[in-house]
């Protein structure tokens, strides 16, 4: 069974499916099918199956032109969930969430898994890529998929590969960012590099799923944690008159045991905010307080707060309050150069500064219309800059630093600009750092 399923998958006549069409499961399908690989990809977003028939993009850093040629190629993508019997394999890209309560929500894997469970059949490999916590794969798809009588690492193979994905940043593909697999047992972990191993130049297997979930977390923990520290340094050396950001760029001329993290507005992204509590609840499990982990927390939760503080600052300097005042928040997105708004704290920003009597407005390019979003609304639309657009606000809060802005421009004609990124190094009478 493991031999003929090895063998399809080098010899690429295995069929690809690919399940959850977003940041993760796109350019994922695209890469198998680039390769020469027939994909079925899977969704319940008819928008984004429409899109990929059409051979436009959904995704901002994902050209259309890469869509179509995979379609070309062989790539089609579907609502319809009985194709999934002709995947050999079987990738898992779906969201992981938090709840209501901030605990893990692992409803769409397992609403993916359940629609999966009918069409599951022998010789074919099952990867889960969401990010969860470790015992995910074990607990929670191998006795569903072992209740309709497929038995894991003999006749069907189950492994855990974490996503790696840096939205934005040029120098990495697909192919180029080394892959963590582990598997139910050792038939499953080598069918998962074989799986891999045919679109992504570097596969690294670990002994078990659990390593491999794990190994996720931690890679986003230590993030959440070094960007909670970088901010708590920052607000030190704002109190001691030091700039922080020459402070890290000093730093990192150190050639060993040094890796500059930047400051900012506070976390956002589907990852960083959100994976650690994935870790949190399940150490509970275990009797372990991630202390670590809720410290990070709160320091980087608190940073939206610590901007208001500054635009409270700027104004008074000018004598006026927030009540009243013209806010223009510029960038939306979670991070630079993305059009990604998940957990971004410039919308936290911008109801703080709503809700304490603030006029606001923003700008950001790549989203238009402020778009429905679970917990926040604004009715409100991007605003063009120009000289004339920054004068009649009270105050610009460079939230994101996108590098289509004009700083120049906000430099000469903003009355005030509270910098949450450290993109105007030069102290000047209208800049506020934060
Ligand atoms: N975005 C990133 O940079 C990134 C990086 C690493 C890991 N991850 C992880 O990868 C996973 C997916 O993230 P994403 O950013 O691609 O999410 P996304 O929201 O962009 O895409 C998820 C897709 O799954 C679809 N979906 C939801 N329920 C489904 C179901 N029952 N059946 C089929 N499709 C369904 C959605 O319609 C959506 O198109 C998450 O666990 C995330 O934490 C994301």
């Amino acid at each position: 069974m493991i031999n003929e399923l090895i063998n399809k998958l080098h010899e690429k006549t295995a069929v690809i499916g690919i399940v959850g069409l977003g940041y993760v499961g796109l350019p994922l399908a695209i890469r198998y099918a680039e390769v020469g690989y027939k994909v079925i990809g899977l969704d319940i977003d008819l928008n984004k199956i429409e899109n990929i028939e059409r051979g436009t993009t959904y995704i901002k850093h994902i050209p259309g032109a890469a869509i179509q040629a995979a379609t070309e190629k062989g790539f089609e993508a579907t609502t319809n969930f009985t194709q999934a019997i002709e995947a050999d394999a079987l990738i898992l890209c779906v969201p992981t969430p938090l709840d209501d309560h901030r605990e893990p929500d692992l409803s769409f894997v397992i609403d993916t898994l359940e629609s999966l469970l009918p069409r599951m059949r022998k010789g074919q490999v099952v990867s889960l890529e969401s990010t969860t916590y470790p015992g995910t794969t074990e607990e929670e798809l191998k006795p569903r998929i072992e209740n309709i009588g497929l038995t894991v690492g003999e006749d069907i193979f189950l492994v855990y590969s974490p996503e790696r994905e840096d939205p934005g940043n040029p120098d990495f593909t697909t192919r180029t960012i080394p892959k963590v697999c582990g598997g139910t047992t050792l038939d499953c972990i080598q069918a998962g590099v074989a799986l891999y191993e045919q679109v992504i130049d570097q596969v690294v297997p670990v002994s078990s799923t659990q390593a491999a979930e794990m190994t996720k977390l931690l890679e986003n923990i230590h993030r959440a944690v070094n960007i909670g520290l970088v901010n708590e340094m920052k607000m030190v050396a704002d109190k001691m008159g030091i700039d922080i950001h020459e402070v890290i760029d000093a730093a990192a001329t150190k050639p060993f045991g040094f890796v500059p993290y930047h400051p900012g507005p506070g976390l956002g992204g589907h990852c960083i905010p959100i994976d650690p509590l994935y870790l949190t609840w399940k150490a509970r499990e275990y009797g372990i307080n991630t202390r670590f982990i809720e410290l990070a927390g709160e320091v980087n939760s608190f940073m939206p707060e610590y901007v208001i503080g500054k635009v409270t600052e700027g104004l008074n300097r000018h004598k006026k309050s927030i009540n009243g005042s013209r806010i223009l928040v510029l960038g939306i997105a979670y991070k630079k150069n993305v059009d990604d708004m998940r957990e971004s704290p410039s919308v936290e920003i911008m109801s703080q500064l709503q809700g304490l009597g603030a006029e606001v407005n923003y700008s950001d390019s790549d989203v238009p219309v402020f778009p429905a979003m679970r917990s926040y609304k604004f009715d409100l639309q991007s605003i063009d800059l120009s000289a004339d657009t920054l004068e009649q606000y009270d105050c610009v809060v460079l939230a994101t630093d996108h590098d289509v802005f004009d700083y120049e421009l906000i430099r000469r004609h903003a009355k005030l600009i509270v910098d949450t990124r450290g993109r105007y190094r030069a102290p000047a009478e209208n800049i506020l750092k934060a």
